[in-house]
């Protein structure tokens, strides 16, 4: 088949402006280490750990021969009633990592799925304790917490909820961004320090209005990953704590992004000292390579569930929720491989020395480049916000992210803003490489 000929009579991509794609379609055909291999023979360096996932690198052999072996020795078992070992292990990993008495591990299968979980975990802890009044939920405006009805309700992309009307959850608020882009426009490996306490609204408007009494749980990414890296003021998460605490609300962190070593630690949370009481996590789990999410709750939650439980008969089921792949063998598999190898080879410390050589670079490359109006760089990961064109929001930057890639550079457009997020084993020459091939395309655009 020529790829170049591909018509789209079968393929609708998700995300993608499909029209333009089929003009001038971008299809990968192999992928090693930092780069990827076109269906035309290019080499293009994956500048975005595709979308959040690969932080050991393409074609990591211990994780494809773990999967492999997996295939051989048990393909899959249902997850409902029965289980199987390599879920028990990747569980026991899982809350080894997480911080504090996170250390109940619901396994699902993506991000979006690991959102909408945490938020029935909520309502039926609430329930569990007695609390059934207490249904609301509050995200932020720009989150992103994946595509289901629940996630995509507390989420704050006005693109992502427009036309869904009053199919979105009617029970939900939204805290105000953690963006400044006068006084914070640029933000260099550092915790931006605001003279406004951004929280002040929770505490004197939303909680009031709704009573704090109706909240079930905030969530919030820690840092802000699908809107364009946009990290919080000094404080921020300790204070959500504060306050989510006062209030018995309980407190998710969708660390779906920010998970498994982005800011040089296990988690965000280790990274801001804040536990929450659920954490979500999805894509470097399993290195992207096998599909796997989960949320890890605290014991707390998890003995208030059973304990609402304790003179039901045996047989009664504790939590009706769960998807026929939630842990499934291979994933597990997967995951214990990746996380073993993550380990074995430092790759966390490894993000978070990269981390100020990509921050470094960004500005230094960027800064006063024509249309450029923010960057901000925390851990490995970093982003250039571009001024929109007049009318048409998003286009500049998705002209540059274009430009990059046929010049062999995958980098993320999302808005105007155009994010960098390699592998963890990313080397100084190849942060070079994409920075500057960035620098040029904003140049040209
Ligand atoms: C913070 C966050 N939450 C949830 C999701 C949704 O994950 P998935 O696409 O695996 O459903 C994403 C995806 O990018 C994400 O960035």
């Amino acid at each position: 088949m020529a790829y170049n000929d591909l018509r789209m009579d079968n393929q609708w991509l998700p995300f993608t402006p499909n029209r333009s794609f089929q003009k001038d379609p971008r299809i990968f055909v192999a992928a090693d280490g930092m780069h990827f291999t076109t269906h035309d023979g290019r080499q293009v360096i994956d500048g975005i750990s595709s979308l959040w996932c690969v932080g050991a690198g393409h074609n990591r052999k211990p994780i494809n021969e773990a999967i492999k072996k997996q295939l051989d020795t048990l393909d899959y078992s249902t997850a409902f009633s029965v289980s199987n070992d390599k879920a028990f292990r990747a569980a026991e990993m899982i809350a080894a990592m997480a911080p504090g008495d996170l250390n109940k591990v619901l396994f699902c299968n993506s991000g979006s799925e690991a959102a909408d979980t945490a938020m029935k975990v909520a309502l039926a802890h609430h329930r569990a304790r007695g609390e059934g009044h207490r249904n609301l939920f509050i995200g932020r405006e720009r989150g992103y917490h994946g595509v289901g009805f629940g996630g995509m309700s507390v989420g704050g992309i006005p693109a992502n909820r427009k036309v869904y009307g009053a199919a979105l959850l009617p029970r939900v608020d939204h805290l105000r961004f953690i963006h400044d882009p006068v006084k914070h426009a640029y933000v260099h490996n550092i915790e931006p320090v605001w003279d406004e306490d951004l929280l002040l609204e929770l505490e004197s408007r939303i909680l009031p209005l709704h009573d704090p009494s109706n909240v079930a749980a905030v969530i919030v990414e820690p840092v802000a990953g699908s809107a364009g890296w946009y990290v919080p003021p000094q404080g921020y998460l300790k204070r959500l704590r504060e306050i989510c605490d006062k209030h018995g609300i309980l407190l998710i962190f969708d660390e779906v992004i920010t998970g498994f070593g982005r800011l040089g630690t296990a988690f965000a949370s280790d990274y801001y000292g804040v536990q929450p009481d659920m954490l979500t996590f999805a894509k470097a789990v399993t290195n992207g390579v096998f599909p796997l999410g989960g949320v890890v709750c605290s014991d707390r939650i998890y003995g208030a569930m059973m304990g609402a439980h304790g003179s039901a008969p045996d047989h009664a089921i504790e939590f009706f929720h769960g998807y026929t792949y939630s842990g499934h063998p291979v994933a597990c598999a997967a995951a214990i491989a990746t996380l073993d190898l993550f380990r074995e080879e430092n790759l966390f410390a490894r993000a978070g020395e990269m981390g100020p050589v990509l921050g470094d670079a960004m500005h230094a490359a960027l800064k006063g480049l024509p249309n450029v109006i923010g960057i901000r760089s925390l851990g490995l990961a970093a982003a250039v916000e571009l001024a929109p064109l007049p009318g048409l929001p998003g286009k500049r930057a998705f002209d540059v992210f274009m430009d990059c890639f046929h010049r062999g550079v995958l980098v993320r457009n999302a808005g105007d803003n155009l994010v960098f997020a390699p592998p963890y084993i990313v080397e100084r020459a190849q942060i070079e490489t994409m920075v500057g091939t960035l620098a040029d395309a904003i140049k040209r655009a």
